[in-house]
């Protein structure tokens, strides 16, 4: 497969370790795959631990004099890699198709997304500010100051190769800390292409390191990076199995930690909702990414009195999605990301269905003579929470209908999981509204809205969905600690 980029130089296939393309040190490589076919279309450095130490060795270097760079000076090389990430998006949005099966239309707006991230960050690196406390005591004065960290591990998922790694490094770099980043094993080219670009707006030697690994030498990077007390924080989007690990393991130094990890999101259509509008949500929510987006709703709830309506309005749209290659313009659903995930589709389904779910569409793999891993945008009935995809995130473009009586009923069935990242419900009730608000125990809530990320909003769960947030304020919070000072014999 030939990627044909405008600037061939964005294909990098070596980490980025002190400003170095380098090979991993043993020379190991991993191949990039095409999800619709599994076919290898390029490589990169399979590394291990002692790329991983380089890497920190790097950032810990280059971190006193980045994080005493002004402010000012820091956001405008930031926003010199904004300006470059949008020179570069047709070409960025390619390596996110052909690497993660994203369509190529979704593909853009995700590098718009990330790129909104980033110039977010470059704004507020600006605007780091402490407080001057009113003293107690004559004399003194009380101030209180806000501090880069230190070196930050980044670990990023595949779904969103180019927005989950700006949006934790942009932050990072804005705060002054320096950092070390380990794409997902799927998708390691969106990300070295960023880090060219970054190189490339003038971020200096040692600031922004990337290496790659495979699923079988991730444990190993990852490990190098939470023994090593040099690394002061870790920032993670991924499983919360996983999560649950870094948490463990980095208690041994103590390192701060963001944590945004699974969810199982409920989407409630109440009686009194606008059901247009409710498919029209549901439809940019839950289709998102071929459905594999961490904030996707897994369950949707549907008051008795329109379940119907609902059912037959979105069962039209979902049976009209063009699956296709993701770098077909028409595509709308593209490949799941590997075999594992269909797997998983076809298993959450086919148990569903064991259960009493009728299938209203789709329900089975589809175009298989472009790939194995094409899955039918699905509608199930009848779903309920004694199926497997009730508890756990099916990943997919598979939506259960779970018929409800009445609000208390609803609430608590939504709240049942262990997860709380984001939820979603329909209402015209403003009373309802606020009640259901508040009593969704989740770290994100879309109000008659099914699209809720952006730059300025705080991107985060509670429960086991993790701790920590990315955008808004609160994301560069995420990445300083607070130091008071006391000056004394002021009197
Ligand atoms: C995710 O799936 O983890 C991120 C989705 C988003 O940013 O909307």
């Amino acid at each position: 497969m030939a990627l044909n980029l405008a600037e061939p130089a964005l294909l990098r296939t070596q980490n980025l370790i002190d400003d170095q393309w380098r090979d991993a040190g043993l020379g190991a490589r991993l191949p990039v795959s095409d999800p619709a076919t599994g076919e290898a279309f390029a490589s990169v450095p399979d590394s291990d631990a002692g790329d991983a130490r380089l890497a920190v060795d790097a950032a810990a270097a280059a971190f006193p004099a980045w994080s005493r760079r002004t402010a000012r000076e820091r956001a405008q090389l930031i926003k010199r890699w904004h300006a470059l990430i949008l020179q570069h998006q047709e070409d960025l949005a390619r390596i996110i198709s052909t690497e993660q099966g994203k369509p190529l239309k979704e593909a853009r707006g995700e590098v718009q997304y990330g790129a909104s991230y980033v110039e977010w960050f470059a704004e507020e690196a600006t605007r780091i500010c402490g407080d001057i406390v009113a003293e107690a005591v004559p004399g003194r004065k009380l101030l209180v100051l806000k501090e880069p960290v230190g070196v930050v591990a980044a670990i990023t998922p595949w779904n969103f190769p180019l927005a989950m790694i700006a949006r934790k490094i942009a932050p990072a770099l804005a705060a002054g800390c320096t950092v070390v980043a380990k794409p997902a094993e799927d998708t390691p080219l969106t990300a070295l292409a960023l880090a060219w670009l970054a190189q490339q707006a003038g971020i200096p030697a040692g600031v922004l390191n990337m290496v790659t690994a495979s699923r079988e030498h991730t444990p190993g990077v990852v490990d190098a990076w939470l023994l090593d007390s040099r690394v002061r924080k870790i920032t993670f989007t991924g499983s919360t199995p996983v999560g649950k690990h870094l948490a463990r393991e980095s208690a041994a130094t103590l390192k701060k930690l963001s944590l945004e990890l699974g969810g199982n999101a409920p989407f409630i259509v109440f009686e009194d909702a606008d059901l247009d509008a409710a498919v029209d949500g549901l439809m940019a929510s839950k289709f998102r990414n071929g459905g594999q987006t961490c904030v996707c709703p897994n369950r949707v709830y549907v008051h008795e009195a329109v379940h119907d309506d609902f059912v037959e309005r979105l069962a039209q749209r979902v049976g009209a999605l063009h699956v296709g290659p993701a770098t077909e313009e028409a595509a709308q659903i593209g490949p799941m990301i590997n075999a594992r995930a269909v797997d998983k589709i076809a298993r959450h389904v086919e148990d569903a269905v064991a259960r009493g779910a009728r299938v209203v569409t789709g329900g089975k793999r589809v175009r298989t003579e472009d790939g194995p891993h094409y899955y039918a945008p699905t509608v199930l009935v009848d779903a309920t929470p004694a199926m497997e995809l009730s508890c756990e995130e099916t990943f997919g473009p598979v939506a259960p209908i779970f018929r409800f009586r009445d609000e208390a009923e609803v609430i608590r069935d939504a709240n049942d999981t262990p997860f709380g990242l984001a939820a979603y419900f329909y209402s015209n009730d403003v009373r309802r509204i606020w009640r259901v608000a508040q009593a969704l125990e989740t770290g994100m809530v879309g109000i008659n809205e099914g699209a809720i990320a952006a730059e300025a909003a705080p991107f985060g769960g509670v429960k086991e969905s993790g701790y920590g947030r990315e955008g808004s304020r609160h994301g560069l919070d995420d990445y300083m600690h607070t130091k008071y000072l006391c000056q004394g014999q002021l009197g």
